[in-house]
């Protein structure tokens, strides 16, 4: 018999970092959510981009279960069938030819920054000034004090000081600021493809296209954080796949263990050869019951019905998001890549996003806020319409809720 706990406990014994709801998830199947009081909730928040094939997924579940009943940590000095399995997969799959495992999207973010500080220090560069990292405004890149640093919103940063250096913000989406700001003093630029917490703001192809020639032209690494657009997210594999570039350095985690905590960084045979043994390192990192989860997900996500099944699911959220706002008028745009999806609320809710996604709550639906003007939704990849027409349905009468109480 477990103890018996309750919502309340979280503020006695739990670091205020988050004010999570009222309610707590105790059962999950598919897309659906059930509380400890047996309310049942269509689940359109994929626990922030990470539940990418939903809940209990029985090929994860048995991925899971029967690497638990074989070996679960063996540590660095031995490396195991599932992380070499990963590593294969990923690397077939992709630009990349080397992978460094971590536990979290910060952690891989960390290691890109890190081996791109590393690079301009073995050539003999970072003693000549070629340090700088470029980021941008209102990114997002982890809570490290490095990545944490490098995103954009200097509120998440700057109760942290003094803070790593050599850090530059340019305006998103910016060609001629990212022409003049990226310089030989550069030596890496950092960048999502959707910025997803800040707003679900897509990348503009000709943006990236700047960005991967002026690092050319500069000798600088180009990193793309697909911590939240990765594993088939935006309907590809890794967002970069609809864009006509290639980074040098890639980072995903969220929904490559579809729950179960990994990160990963890809990058080039030529790049991972300055991440020297015992240059850097995670004690999880790669771990077995982790990497065997991932290599599960990898292999699922790549079917063709999974990625081809992303579009149709974006196309009847968009509609219906659209019905929503034709009878609303809640929103003032509703953008997105595959299901990563933002509704910026208009001039008359602006900073109450939390407020429409409490709603959602009470109406029986999980979505998320990606900052206070911004509701967002990231289901299940594999959501079935049905649940998907009925998620939307409770968000509509959350949306009504929500207006008519103004
Ligand atoms: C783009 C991006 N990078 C990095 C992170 C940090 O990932 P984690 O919370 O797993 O450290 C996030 C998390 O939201 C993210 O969205």
């Amino acid at each position: 018999m477990q103890p018996a706990v309750s919502r309340s406990d979280f503020g006695a014994t739990i670091a205020p970092t988050y004010s999570p709801a009222n309610l707590i998830p105790h059962r999950a199947q598919g897309s659906y959510v059930w509380d400890t009081e047996g309310q049942r909730y269509v689940d359109l928040a994929g626990g922030v981009a990470v539940t990418g094939l939903g809940h209990g997924h029985p090929e994860l579940v048995e991925a899971l279960r029967a690497q638990g009943d074989s070996v679960w940590h063996v540590g660095n000095v031995f490396t195991n069938e599932p992380v070499l399995r990963l590593a294969r997969a990923l690397t077939e799959s992709t630009f990349a030819e080397k992978v460094f495992f971590g536990n979290s999207g910060a952690e891989a973010n960390e290691a890109a920054l890190k081996l791109a500080r590393k690079v301009s220090f073995d050539h003999g560069l970072a003693a000549k000034g070629k340090t700088e990292i470029v980021a941008f405004e209102e990114s997002f890149h982890g809570r490290t004090l490095f990545t944490v640093s490098v995103g954009g919103q200097a509120k998440y940063s700057k109760p942290f000081a003094p803070l790593p250096s050599d850090i530059r913000h340019l305006p998103f989406n910016d060609v001629n600021a990212a022409l003049a700001g990226i310089t030989e003093r550069t030596c890496a630029v950092i960048v999502e493809l959707v910025q997803g917490e800040s707003g679900v703001r897509p990348a503009m192809p000709e943006f990236v296209n700047t960005l991967r020639a002026r690092c050319n032209e500069v000798d600088a690494l180009l990193i793309f954080d697909e911590v939240q657009t990765g594993i088939g997210r935006t309907g590809r594999l890794f967002a970069y796949m609809g864009y006509e570039v290639t980074p040098d350095i890639l980072t995903t985690a969220k929904a490559l263990g579809n729950g179960f905590p990994i990160g990963a960084m890809l990058t080039t045979q030529r790049l991972a050869e300055h991440f020297t043994a015992g240059s850097h390192g995670s004690t999880f990192g790669g771990n077995p019951l982790a990497a065997a989860v991932a290599a599960k997900v990898v292999e699922i996500v790549r079917r063709p019905e999974t990625l081809g099944g992303v579009e149709e699911r974006h196309e009847f959220c968009m509609e219906r998001l659209r019905e929503i706002n034709a009878r609303t008028s809640v929103f003032s745009e509703i953008r997105g890549r595959g299901l990563l999806i933002g509704a910026e609320l208009n001039e008359r809710f602006r900073g109450q996003s939390a407020g429409l996604v409490e709603k959602a709550n009470e109406a029986g639906v999980f979505t998320l806020m990606a900052g206070p003007d911004v509701l967002r939704l990231a289901p299940s990849l594999v959501i079935p319409l049905d649940v998907l027409a009925e998620g939307l349905g409770a968000l509509e009468q959350a949306v009504n809720n929500f207006v008519s109480r103004q």
